[in-house]
């Protein structure tokens, strides 16, 4: 079946816009990922910028220690990260790019630019026992970089996707295609693939065109919908959908 990883960085986000600097402050992202858990999510993802924007280091430290679920860290390829994930030790790392201006991660990672730093970055952190998914555009060449670096999963970037639904049906489709293309190259390469960005309850259908997913890494669209209805809803509601999703 296919699972649902609850990005809550969000939460952080509302949290950090009336509190930062401050170690208090609501909403407070453990108690909605402990919720998400209730509501039935299989993970919970949190990315720990440089720049601390939203989520915070004590933050991932107590989801760490409190959630029951994977934990999915987002990251950057950097020393401070790497050994931050090494003394966190979630279940798995997802390696993202992080361009400071930038409002969300934008694009994939240039794992075919940065091949012999992430290779060093997969090998420490599959060492100490944390699995590790790069977040990939669907592109051919950074796949196979992926499958050389040694991570056992790639993310498909599905933003462009995303964006390509508010242009038009034929946009629309040449992403699909795109994505079903990638997902048939990683699965044959033995990695496993996960998707998100941009995934909403309108747009997912789509998305489950899309052979080999493993889980759907899915934040803003959810932690929108819980303002209106609130997170276990907003959860429940994506779980629903994702029950379409056929192997
Ligand atoms: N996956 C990755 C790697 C991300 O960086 C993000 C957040 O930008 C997401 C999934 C979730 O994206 P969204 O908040 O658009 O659902």
């Amino acid at each position: 079946m296919l699972k649902l990883g609850v990005n809550i960085d969000h939460t952080a986000t509302l949290r950090q816009a009336r509190y930062k600097g401050y170690t208090h402050g609501e909403p407070d992202p453990v108690s909605v990922a402990l919720l998400c858990e209730e509501a039935g999510a299989d993970g919970i993802t949190a990315h720990l910028r440089e720049d601390r924007r939203h989520i915070q280091d004590r933050d991932i430290f107590a989801l760490r220690q409190q959630i029951k679920t994977r934990l999915n860290m987002e990251m950057a390829n950097n020393p401070e990260m790497v050994e931050i994930a090494l003394r966190l030790k979630p279940d798995i790392v997802c390696i993202v790019p992080e361009r400071r201006q930038e409002v969300t991660t934008e694009g994939g990672l240039d794992a075919l630019g940065q091949e012999s730093s992430l290779t060093e970055t997969v090998r420490r952190l599959k060492d100490s026992g944390i699995e590790v998914s790069l977040f990939l555009s669907p592109d051919t060449a950074q796949i196979e970089a992926a499958r050389r670096i040694g991570s056992q999963f790639i993310e498909l970037h599905t933003g462009a996707f995303a964006e390509a639904c508010y242009v038009g049906p034929d946009a629309e489709e040449a992403e699909v295609q795109r994505l079903i293309t990638a997902a048939n190259q990683a699965h044959q390469l033995g990695l496993k693939v996960n998707a998100g960005h941009g995934i909403n309850y309108t747009n997912i259908r789509q998305i489950y065109r899309v052979p080999h997913l493993v889980e759907l890494n899915i934040g803003h669209s959810i932690i929108s919908r819980s303002v209106t209805v609130g997170i276990v809803r907003a959860v429940q509601e994506m779980l629903e959908l994702m029950k379409e999703y056929k192997q």
